[in-house]
């Protein structure tokens, strides 16, 4: 594929006014997040799990790109149609998770750098062929104890860039993920400070490595304070300093921001994502700014769903709800009220 391809696919995927569906949690976190909704952990189950997310009519119009594992993207409908195939049906580009899991950094206790480089050039061949036209790699940096090394942080930005380039040369769109934990008592200014400099050394790497940033996707967590912080803050307290961060790191080249939710509520992810569009930044921020959430918008449709095929139509609608609320958050249209009657719903 040409760079205009890829440019071409980005712009689809984030330039569109819709975002992303990651779904593409590995077998054993499918397994964990079944287990604690009481869910039977079999193949048929995440298989009959996936095919209640691919088929909630109408989900194309919030969603322009879904995330597979490499389980899924193997996988059919009832009616033996391929996800991949029902993706595109439903005007959703199909993609796939290509990361190897986060695995212990040698002479770093506690820190991890992801896996995968590997024959990853055959893997994207055959992705290619399946029918992905996006992949994503996700590396995690914890915070807390001196962490992140600066080991930490250079080991997960070469292997983003070295992925990156690979999926380029495969005609696939990477979406680029350096997700710094939420967990932790570290304040704002400290989550501002480290993803700062983990972007700044993404950035570097993608550039010694030629990737086109115009056919690329930053997928970042929010700038927030840890989860065990005695000071929280405000939406637009996070919003601006989510934006003012990016400001300084992130190229205006960048085909655009696709935000991870990280743990957050589908809520408060949809209203900090809503702030930063209705213009909470210093300044208009020269890239798209969506999302690319997977609990934040599956989290309540697993719950009602619960492994049962009497549920399938409560789930979606509970699905559609989350993705109809991400999506208003792209042009700041997203209010506290859309999501009232549901909290009343989902508690009944
Ligand atoms: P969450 O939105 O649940 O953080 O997941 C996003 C993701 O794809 C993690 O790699």
């Amino acid at each position: 594929m040409t760079t205009r391809g890829l440019v071409e696919t980005a712009r689809i995927l984030v330039g569109a006014g819709k975002g992303l569906l990651a779904m593409d949690e590995s077998s054993p976190t499918c397994d964990r997040r079944f287990s604690a909704a009481g869910i039977p952990q079999t193949v048929d189950m995440r298989r009959a799990y996936r095919e209640m997310l691919v088929s909630a009519p109408g989900l194309g119009a919030y969603i322009s790109g879904a995330i597979l594992y490499d389980e899924t993207i193997r996988q059919c409908d009832r009616h033996g149609i391929s996800f991949v195939e029902r993706l595109v049906e439903a005007g959703i580009v199909p993609g796939i998770k290509v990361d190897c899991g986060a695995k212990a950094l040698a002479l770093h206790d506690g820190e991890t750098v992801t896996e995968g480089l590997d024959g990853l050039r055959d893997r994207l061949e055959a992705y290619a062929a399946m029918g992905a036209r996006f992949a994503k790699w996700r590396a995690v940096i914890g915070l807390g104890d001196g962490r992140p090394s600066r080991a930490c942080v250079l080991a997960n930005a070469q292997a983003l860039a070295r992925y990156a380039a690979l999926c380029q040369e495969a005609g696939i769109v990477p979406v680029v993920e350096p997700e710094v934990l939420m967990v932790g008592d570290h304040d704002l200014e400290r989550c501002c400070e480290v993803t700062g400099e983990v972007l700044h050394a993404v950035f570097e790497a993608l550039h010694v490595q030629g990737v086109v940033l115009a056919a690329t996707i930053l997928k970042p967590n929010m700038v927030l304070p840890g989860l065990a912080c005695p000071k929280q803050v405000s939406v637009e307290v996070v919003a601006e300093a989510t934006l003012r961060c990016f400001l300084e790191t992130v190229p205006a080249a960048v085909a655009g921001i696709a935000f991870l939710s990280g743990g957050q509520s589908g809520a408060l992810a949809a209203t900090r994502l809503n702030a930063m569009n209705a213009g909470a930044g210093p300044r208009p921020a020269p890239w798209p700014l969506v999302f690319s959430f997977a609990r934040a918008i599956q989290q309540p449709a697993l719950g009602i769903w619960s492994g049962q095929e009497r549920n399938v139509a409560a789930a979606q609608a509970a699905l559609l709800h989350r993705a109809r609320c991400s999506h208003a958050a792209l042009s700041g249209a997203y209010l506290d009220s859309m999501d009232d009657d549901r909290r009343v719903l989902e508690a009944s």
